[in-house]
């Protein structure tokens, strides 16, 4: 995360303003961004929380220090809403965790359109839109820290368990995390990508676990 210190009560403090540190994290009300959201309150945190149906998933609740902003990340007034909220009730951006995903299990030839344009949008725009107004804050105040989340899948994937469009999309994400790592170096900007294995949230419960029974199928 950015670089800063602790206040006498362990909030993390951002080094420059000696303010709480502020994350945006999206696809926060299940799964890992939820597990995310939980960690950071817990360190001290700001944080903006996004999701379609974030406010009546009831995982996590508005409170002084957590922002919830429901809406498709992939759709630009999302990702509006979600830094203008960041910047207006938290005045800064120092983290965001680019975390919405979909994963749609189908064999390679079965895919419909409907299911390329739901990967895409999410995985994909859902990047696009938000980082660019994240990283535009960033440039403002010199320093940030954008985090893409990936899967294993993009460089392993799991013998019984097609999922094309996760590499396709994903693949798209690893890669254009180099890019602006490059570009914003200079200008104390991070960009990082985590490429978890199969984790056990609800993406893998629906369809019976079909991740979960491959990995184990093939001692992933
Ligand atoms: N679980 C794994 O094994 C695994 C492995 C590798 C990578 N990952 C990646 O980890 C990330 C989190 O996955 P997870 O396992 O925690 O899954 P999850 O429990 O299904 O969570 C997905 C989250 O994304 C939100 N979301 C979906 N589409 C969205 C959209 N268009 N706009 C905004 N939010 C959206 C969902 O909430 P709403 O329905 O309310 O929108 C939910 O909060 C994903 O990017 C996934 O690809 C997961």
């Amino acid at each position: 995360m950015t670089s800063g210190s602790a206040s006498s009560d362990g909030r993390v403090l951002d080094a420059l303003s000696g303010r709480p540190k502020v994350a945006i994290v999206t696809g926060a009300s299940s799964g890992i961004g939820l597990e995310m959201v939980k960690r950071l309150i817990e360190n001290g945190y700001r944080v903006v929380a996004n999701s379609r149906k974030i406010t009546s998933a009831m995982t996590l609740h508005n409170t002084a220090d957590l922002k919830l902003v429901d809406g498709d990340i992939g759709i630009e007034e999302t990702a509006k809403h979600v830094v203008r909220t960041a910047i207006q009730n938290f005045g800064t951006v120092n983290l965001l965790v680019n975390n919405a995903g979909v994963f749609i299990p189908k064999p390679f030839t079965e895919y419909t359109a409907e299911d390329f344009r739901r990967a895409t949008q999410t995985n994909l725009a859902g990047f696009f839109y938000v980082s660019q107004l994240a990283v535009a804050q960033m440039r403002l105040q010199k320093f940030g820290h954008v985090v893409n989340i990936s899967t294993s899948l993009v460089s392993q994937p799991i013998a019984g368990c097609p999922g094309s469009l996760a590499n396709l999309t994903k693949a798209g994400l690893e890669s254009v995390t180099r890019a602006p790592a490059i570009e914003f170096a200079a200008e104390g900007i991070r960009f990082n990508a985590i490429a978890p294995g199969v984790v056990n949230t609800p993406m893998n419960r629906v369809d019976g676990g079909v991740v979960i029974q491959a990995a184990r199928r093939s001692k992933f």
